[in-house]
């Protein structure tokens, strides 16, 4: 099915910011698995992706689930050859004040955004050390490096995630592998989307904090993941890039004085 292509499996891939990564990931030749807990998302996802001309397989699975992921690793490695490329980009976003955030809240963000990326991380690596090498993109945030009021748990969290991805690839350049993170920064996007009107605000309010003058788009985030994946970037990894139009640099003295 996937002759000479790359297998990649592609988590939270049924919309957004994933869904765009797998179809650029097949634009530049990869066979991609769409994972996404939602099978109907996952499924039409793929079934677009094969009537444009692509390889895809719908990879339905919840990655906070270890017995899950091992299932979906293992069903896209079956149909699509070893595994290259793993993008952790499922993510999970609650917002309340610290004192009033549900205990629900954080440990199910907690298991989408980082121990998901344990779970998915490892193992797709047992199969990519034995073969020496792959490629590991942990989708994190600038929430992981800036500071964010109401979303105590998505910070924590996506703090986590992008240390995981420094500490994972020193442990594994070894064996041929690399291992960075990306950090979107605002993207227009159905979790922005919900965020934005939690606050009684659509998404013109947040563009005047980019110094790029506009949010990100999937594709933004798509096309450095790609690069990651290549060839040019196997030197690359440890790395955490962030794609915010320079937003996690903005401060309000930025345009003073
Ligand atoms: N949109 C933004 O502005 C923004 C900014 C910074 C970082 N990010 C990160 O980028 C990634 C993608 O964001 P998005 O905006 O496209 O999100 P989204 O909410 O639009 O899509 C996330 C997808 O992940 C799937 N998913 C959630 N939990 C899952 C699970 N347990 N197992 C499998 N699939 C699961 C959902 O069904 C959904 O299809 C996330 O990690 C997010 O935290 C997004």
């Amino acid at each position: 099915m996937s002759a000479n292509r790359r297998c990649a499996v592609v988590t939270g891939a049924g919309r957004g910011i994933g869904l765009v990564t797998a179809r650029v990931l097949c634009e530049r030749g990869f066979a991609v698995a769409v994972n996404d807990a939602d099978a109907e998302s996952a499924h039409r996802a793929a079934a677009d992706l094969c009537k444009a001309g692509h390889t895809a397989i719908a990879a339905r699975g919840d990655v906070t689930r270890k017995a899950e992921v091992e299932a979906m690793i293992d069903s896209a490695e079956r149909e699509l050859g070893p595994l290259w490329l793993l993008v952790n980009n499922a993510g999970s976003y609650h917002s309340d004040p610290i004192e009033e955030f549900p205990e629900e809240a954080w440990d199910h963000e907690f298991a989408v955004d980082v121990k998901a990326v344990f779970l998915c991380s490892q193992k797709a690596l047992k199969g990519m050390i034995e073969r020496k090498g792959g490629r590991i993109v942990v989708m994190s945030s600038i929430a992981g490096e800036i500071v964010r009021t109401r979303q105590i748990a998505y910070c924590a969290a996506k703090a986590a995630a992008i240390h995981f991805a420094r500490c994972a690839a020193v442990e594994v350049a070894p064996h041929g592998i690399t291992v960075n993170c990306v950090c979107p920064g605002m993207t227009d996007s159905a979790m922005l989307r919900k965020s934005a009107a939690g606050r009684g605000k659509g998404l013109e309010a947040y563009e005047e904090m980019i110094p790029a003058g506009r949010l990100a788009l999937p594709e933004d985030h798509a096309s450095t993941i790609a690069w990651l994946a290549s060839d040019e970037a196997r030197h690359v990894t440890g790395q955490v890039i962030s794609v915010d139009g320079a937003q996690s640099l903005y401060h309000p003295l930025t345009r003073q004085g």
